[in-house]
């Protein structure tokens, strides 16, 4: 417990934290690879270099620091985050070590003596988030292992299948190497993939919602191939999915983590909202609907560019073909000579406030939303703007979650 000088100096501290939070994260992760080059192998190099992990860890710090009276109210975003911590294998002692380093990183930015009154109280605020993470991750770790097929870590999988799904996604079908149980997942979340690729020093562990439903005998994870611009690189673990691995090869994962999960107590109409490879949880979702028999009314809406880099397109034909309660609609950005010839495609152009207003059913809906973070702000401002309340909305970031999407729209219906 932390006393009520120590809280009033953390509070009254958290603005300066965040007026410097990018610069401190920064000197700290900097610190922390150059004294532990370990931990490289836990950290994805490209969000460092355009600062999203940075951001993210900054955000985080603040709004803690912000709370550090009322936790229970960060509890969702330290759920997240503790998620992700537990699918990549964070341990309880690189606690201390992140914790030393992050210490000194603000009593630098800070000009700070190390003895100040001000780096005291951080001191012991980082052991109390520091005890809530731990816990939240010692939960979850064992959850996921005491589960029927459940593991900790990471368990070896073959590709059963590889299909190119469109020119720019490619989907893997996954079984269990030993021939085990799978467990279930809930639909929406995301397994980590620990790879190992020749020719560099440390693994890269990314993220893959899974985007087939719980019940099947495998997992698939469905993987756009990013590729850089002009100057930039391209993505290194996808373009190795995509070139690299094939039917037969080996791949490691760790068991399904996240809570961006489909609300099944819910009674309201569903809205799934995604563009480009943002629809793969939301696949996962819309066919446990379906294969539930829910009787929800569902409206699948898909925005992308065109036929040529739409995935999966015939899948969520399937799931929706024939059912009075589903309808789904495409919204292609650049469509082709061939899509305009065979009509494969419900709108031209991006998805528009007045699109939404006339494809909802009401405002009384639950919205799962995925895609990129501009397209996911335009979607919830203009969800916001016909009425659709805060609450009712719920996102995945394919990335550090640097800020809450919902939060920096100018319309709140809380
Ligand atoms: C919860 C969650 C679920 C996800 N689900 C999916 C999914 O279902 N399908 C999917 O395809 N992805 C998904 N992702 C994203 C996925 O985890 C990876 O981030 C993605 O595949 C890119 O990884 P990469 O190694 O190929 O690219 P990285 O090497 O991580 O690079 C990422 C991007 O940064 C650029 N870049 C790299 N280095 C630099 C540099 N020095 N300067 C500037 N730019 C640079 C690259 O060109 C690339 O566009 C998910 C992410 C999360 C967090
Ligand atoms: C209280 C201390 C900590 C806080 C507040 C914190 C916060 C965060 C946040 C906000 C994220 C981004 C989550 C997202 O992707 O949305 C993150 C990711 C991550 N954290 Fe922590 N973290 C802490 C401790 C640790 C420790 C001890 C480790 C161990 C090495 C660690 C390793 C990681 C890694 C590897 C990622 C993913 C980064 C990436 O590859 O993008 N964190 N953390």
């Amino acid at each position: 417990m932390l006393d009520e000088r120590t809280i009033q100096i953390i509070k009254s501290t958290a603005p300066i934290i965040k007026e410097h939070g990018e610069e401190i994260t920064r000197c700290f992760y900097q610190r922390l690879f150059h004294r532990h080059p370990e931990l490289l192998n836990y950290f994805n190099q490209a969000n460092q270099r355009q600062g999203r992990q940075q951001q993210a860890l900054a955000n985080a710090v603040w709004a803690v620091a912000e709370n550090i009276d009322q936790l229970e109210k960060v509890l969702p975003m330290v759920e997240g985050i503790a998620h992700k911590h537990r699918a990549l294998g964070v341990k309880a002692e690189q606690y201390p070590i992140v914790g030393e380093n992050l210490l000194i990183a603000i009593q630098k930015v800070l000009g700070l003596s190390p003895t100040d009154e001000i780096m005291k109280a951080w001191e012991q605020a980082y052991g109390v988030i520091a005890e809530v993470f731990i816990g939240k991750e010692a939960e979850m770790t064992a959850k996921a292992a005491n589960q029927h097929g459940g593991w900790s870590g990471f368990r070896e999988f073959i590709v059963q299948k590889k299909v190119q799904e469109s020119s720019v996604i490619a989907s893997f079908y996954l079984t269990p190497a030993d021939h085990g149980a799978l467990p279930t997942f809930q639909p929406g979340q995301y397994i980590t993939l620990q790879m190992s690729i020749p020719g560099s020093p440390y693994t890269h562990n990314r993220h893959y919602s899974l985007s087939n439903g719980p019940d099947e005998a495998f997992w698939r994870i469905s993987v756009k191939h990013e590729m850089g611009g002009e100057a930039d690189p391209d993505g290194r673990v996808s373009t190795y999915l995509h070139e690299k691995v094939g039917e037969g090869d080996h791949l490691w994962l760790s068991a399904p983590a996240g809570n961006f999960v489909l609300e099944k107590s819910s009674s309201r109409p569903v809205v799934f909202l995604s563009a480009g490879v943002g629809l793969t949880p939301l696949l996962s979702m819309f066919s446990s609907l379906v294969l539930s028999h829910s009787s929800r009314e569902i409206v699948w809406i898909h925005a992308t560019q065109n036929g040529d880099v739409h995935a999966l397109a015939k899948e969520v034909e399937k799931w929706g073909k024939g059912k009075e309660n589903i309808k789904t609609y495409t919204f292609y950005e650049n469509p082709t000579p061939i899509d305009r010839e065979s009509k494969c495609f419900d709108y031209e152009g991006r998805i528009e406030v007045d699109h939404l207003r006339q494809l909802l059913p009401s405002t009384e809906v639950d919205v799962y939303l995925c895609g990129s973070v501009p397209f996911m702000r335009k979607m919830a401002t203009d969800l916001k703007r016909i009425g659709v309340r805060n609450n009712q909305i719920h996102y995945e970031v394919f990335g550090p979650t640097a800020a809450d999407i919902k939060e920096e729209t100018e319309i709140t219906h809380q």
